[in-house]
This record gives structure tokens, sequence and C-alpha cells, in this order.
């Protein structure tokens, strides 16, 4: 049960129950997170952000729950301004993040880099999205916002729309999700289908996913729709880019034919594939979701440096 000092780097690293309790704790947090009250939980503890891809949620919420709770922060988010740019490797970056700090956040282009630097590093490692891999703290914070949202997970309908072969939150959600019980549907456009790994991994734990390229399908039977960006940056050919992009949007006429209580989430960025229209609509939850990163990350962090058991 306990998550002291272990690393994080896939979503398969943790139990049900130990997701539980980081969801748990992460209430409590919310107080914290809004800074109605005050904590000196991690007081002279040192968090390194390194960001090698950008990041405006994910690193911006880390930062503010490690101050929230009275610890500070180092790091990067433009690798161009540490020795990366005179040809450091990322191993050897991570030995210094190491002896600098008690906890390390890391985000690579490549997958399997935050593996590495777990390797390399005596300090705990999380990882904050390797390429088109894992993003195991998204994950966690969906989950929070769903239980939050729905009371629990086990059995509801949960629809995952977009680029689903390189978005990595969803290739851990679905792993997490099928952990909960929750019944998949995996929509994506043609060529941007649910990797076969991930698949055969959530079919193995029991999940037989509903496969379409096309979200009228389902979206009657849905409880969340969670929508993702086509991840442009992770194509080689940008003709192949153009030939999907802008291929769906959630707009109000797809909402009109969703039940009342089906909610709307998206990691963000979104580019074109939620219309801002739909953000005043009560469907909307991704801007709450985005806010639950910064409790849900102050009880992770918590937990693995053994402030709290
Ligand atoms: C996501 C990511 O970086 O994987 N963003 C995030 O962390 N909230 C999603 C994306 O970039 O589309």
């Amino acid at each position: 049960m306990k998550l002291k000092g272990m690393d994080l780097v896939s979503i398969r690293d943790l139990t049900v129950p130990q997701m539980n309790r980081i969801m748990d704790l992460a209430r409590e947090m919310v107080p914290i997170a809004k800074g109605k009250k005050k904590s000196k939980l991690l007081d002279g503890r040192i968090l390194a952000t390194l960001f090698y891809e950008p990041s405006t949620r994910t690193k911006l919420s880390f930062e503010s729950a490690m101050m929230r709770l009275g610890g500070r922060v180092i790091g990067f988010s433009d690798p161009k301004s540490s020795s990366v740019a005179k040809g450091e490797t990322l191993a050897d970056t991570i030995r210094m993040a190491d002896s600098y700090s008690d906890l390390i956040v890391l985000r690579y282009r490549h997958e399997g880099a935050a593996r590495l630097a777990a390797d390399f590093s005596e300090v705990p490692v999380i990882n904050a999205g390797d390429g088109a891999g894992q993003h195991p703290t998204q994950t966690l914070l969906d989950l929070f916002t769903m239980r939050e949202e729905m009371g629990s997970i086990k059995g509801k309908h949960i629809a995952l729309l977009g680029d689903l072969k390189y978005g990595r939150t969803v290739h851990s959600l679905a792993e997490a999700l099928t952990m909960f019980g929750a019944e998949l549907s995996f929509i994506s456009p043609e060529g941007l289908e649910m990797p076969a790994e991930t698949i055969e991994n959530v079919k193995k734990m029991g999940a037989e996913p509903y496969i379409t390229t096309s979200v009228e399908d389902v979206i009657g039977d849905v409880d969340i729709l969670y929508v993702t960006r086509i991840q442009k940056e992770r194509f080689a050919d940008l003709a192949e880019y153009k030939k999907v992009a802008g291929s769906f949007q959630v707009n109000i006429e797809l909402l009109d034919k969703a039940k009342k209580s089906m909610r709307v989430m998206h990691p963000l960025p979104r580019v074109s594939e939620i219309s801002p229209e739909v953000d005043s609509t009560p469907h909307a939850l991704y801007f709450k979701q985005a806010f639950n990163g910064v409790p849900v990350r102050m009880a992770l962090m918590a937990l693995i440096m053994g402030a709290i058991e």
C-alpha cells in the first residue's frame, strides 16, 4: 500500500487501493490547493521539474502543488537553457537533478525516458509524459474528476475520442479505467486507433472495449466523453496530419444527442476538437478537471515523499 519512495512511470505501477488512497487524500487537499488553508507539509523539500516538451497545466500544477505545501521548486521548461544544449545526456542531467532535489518530475519526447531516468536516480521519478507512452498523473486527476462527478467509476460508460494512437493520456487512462471496472468505447479517426498493445492490456484485465470511428454510434449512451487533441507534433509526415486534422468536433449539435448528465472531459490543450460554445454548457467538465491537477499532485507528492503514510 505504501507509496513512499516509489517511482511513478506507468499507471500500472499503482494498485487500485493506492489510487483510491491518492484520491481520498486529494479531496482533503482541495482547500489548500485553493489557497484557503495553509500547509507546511513539504517544508524544506525540493522538487525538480525537467520539461523537455511544452507544458502549461502539468508543470504549473506540479509547481503550485509543491509550493502550496511549503516546498520549493527548481528546474527548466526549455532544455535549450540548460546543459542539454551542450549535448549533455538525459542520464547525466538526471544524475544532477537527483543530487539537487528530493523528487524529479520529467517530461520527455521519447517513450521509455521516464523508466531510464528512474534507473539513474536515487530520488523518486514521476513521469509527466514520455512521448506517445504514458501520462500517469494526468490519469490520476482524470479518475479523481470522474469519481467526484459520478460517485463511482465502476459500470460507467466512458468513451475515449480522438487521437488514441499518439495520445499518451488515453493510454494510461484506458488501463486505469479497466482496473476500476468501467465500460469502454474507443473512438478515433482511421489511422489513429488505440495501439494494439493497450487494447491487449485492457482485454487481459477483463475489458471488452467497443471500437468505432463514429462518435454518433455511442453518444446517446455515454456517461463521460473524454476528448483528446490530434497530436500534431508526433506525426512524421505533415501531410498525414492534414488528412485527419479537424475530422471530428464536439459541438452543441452533438451534445443534443447525449444524456443530460453526460460530461465532456479533455486533458487540454484543445485546438478545434471541442467548440468553445460547449464551455458554457453543464456538460463541460474540463476546466474543473484541470484544477484538480493541483490537489491530486499534492496528495501524490506528499505520499511519495513520505510526509503522510
Ligand atoms: C496532454 C499531454 O501533454 O499529453 N496535456 C496535458 O498534460 N494536460 C495532452 C496533449 O498535449 O494533448
